[in-house]
This record gives C-alpha cells, sequence and structure tokens, in this order.
C-alpha cells in the first residue's frame, strides 16, 4: 500500500499505524532519501535543487515500491513524470489522504524541514491546488482526514 498527498495530510504517521497494526515495515521515502545520501532534504534542495531531488526520490520509489511494506510518499512525488508514472503502473494499492489546504498548512508552516513551506502561503496553495488532480487520478481510493486517526485507519482497513 502506497500512500500519497500533500504535506501535512498525515502520510507518515497514519503508515506508521497501518505498517504496525499489520506488522509489516513502514518506509518514509523521505527518510530513505535522507538515510541514502546522508543528507536532509533541505541540504538536498540547496545541493541539487528540486530537480535533484525529485530524481532521487524516483529511485527511491523504483527500489522501494515492490516491497512488502506500507510506503509513505513525499507530497510532491506526483509532480515528476518518471514518478507519476511509475505509481500509475504499479498494481500496488495508492490511497490518497485528501486534507483541506489550511488545515494542512497549519501543521506544516513552522517545519523548516520542508523546503517549499519556507514560500508565501498563497503561492503554496496554488501548489496545492495543482496538484490536487494528478492525487486524484492516481489514487485507488480518497479518504477524508478530518476524522480521527483510528477512523481514518478502520475506513483504510475497509479497502479491499
Ligand atoms: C515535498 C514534500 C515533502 C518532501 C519535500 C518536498 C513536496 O514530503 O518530500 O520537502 O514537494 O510537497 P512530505 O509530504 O512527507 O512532507
Amino acid at each position: 500500500m502506497i500512500l500519497i498527498g500533500f504535506m501535512g495530510s498525515g502520510k507518515t504517521t497514519i503508515g506508521t499505524m497501518l505498517a504496525n497494526q499489520r506488522n509489516v515495515p513502514f518506509i518514509d521515502l523521505d527518510e530513505y532519501i535522507v538515510k541514502q545520501t546522508g543528507q536532509s532534504i533541505p541540504e538536498i534542495f540547496d545541493a541539487i535543487g528540486e530537480i535533484g531531488f525529485r530524481e532521487r526520490e524516483f529511485e527511491a520509489l523504483d527500489s522501494c515500491i515492490n516491497k512488502d511494506a506500507i510506503i509513505s510518499t513525499g507530497g510532491g512525488i506526483v509532480t515528476y513524470d518518471k514518478s507519476y508514472i511509475r505509481l500509475k503502473n504499479t498494481n500496488r494499492k495508492i490511497i490518497y489522504l485528501e486534507t483541506p489546504f489550511d488545515i494542512s498548512y497549519n501543521r506544516i508552516k513552522n517545519d523548516t524541514n520542508r523546503p517549499l513551506v519556507q514560500m508565501e502561503k498563497e503561492k503554496l496553495k496554488v501548489i496545492y491546488e495543482s496538484r490536487l488532480n494528478l492525487y486524484q487520478t492516481l489514487a485507488d481510493c480518497a479518504i477524508n482526514t478530518e476524522q480521527t486517526k483510528s477512523e481514518i485507519v478502520h475506513e483504510i482497513n475497509k479497502i479491499k
């Protein structure tokens, strides 16, 4: 199972809960990239730019996509064609954690570990909106995250 959605939609939290419950590994692609490169996400953005990061992210996705694990992706993975196509062609279940912009923004606004959050709120909202269709078209199922964590996990567990 692969979780997609904007930053602050709860992919890591929900992914960890699902993995613990199912007794399978949890893979957070951001963490995977940080471990592989020995650099933080902001350091990678500084060194090789967003495009360089997206390529690393694709490589991480490609290495992990067939593992029997719950995989949490970075919010921007859908914007990179190679990653989008890889996700489009997988037969793993893709779950979109759907969260209104303001809720996501309030969770992430002070996070210095997310380079894109350093931009103005209105600009980030444009990015959010430009991604909605990509999340929708990739997902087998969208889950509204305006409910408790255990309700979200329960909804996901109902998906066949
Ligand atoms: C990004 C989301 C981040 C991380 C990077 C870029 C994005 O992951 O991959 O900062 O473009 O939305 P999370 O969605 O896990 O925060």
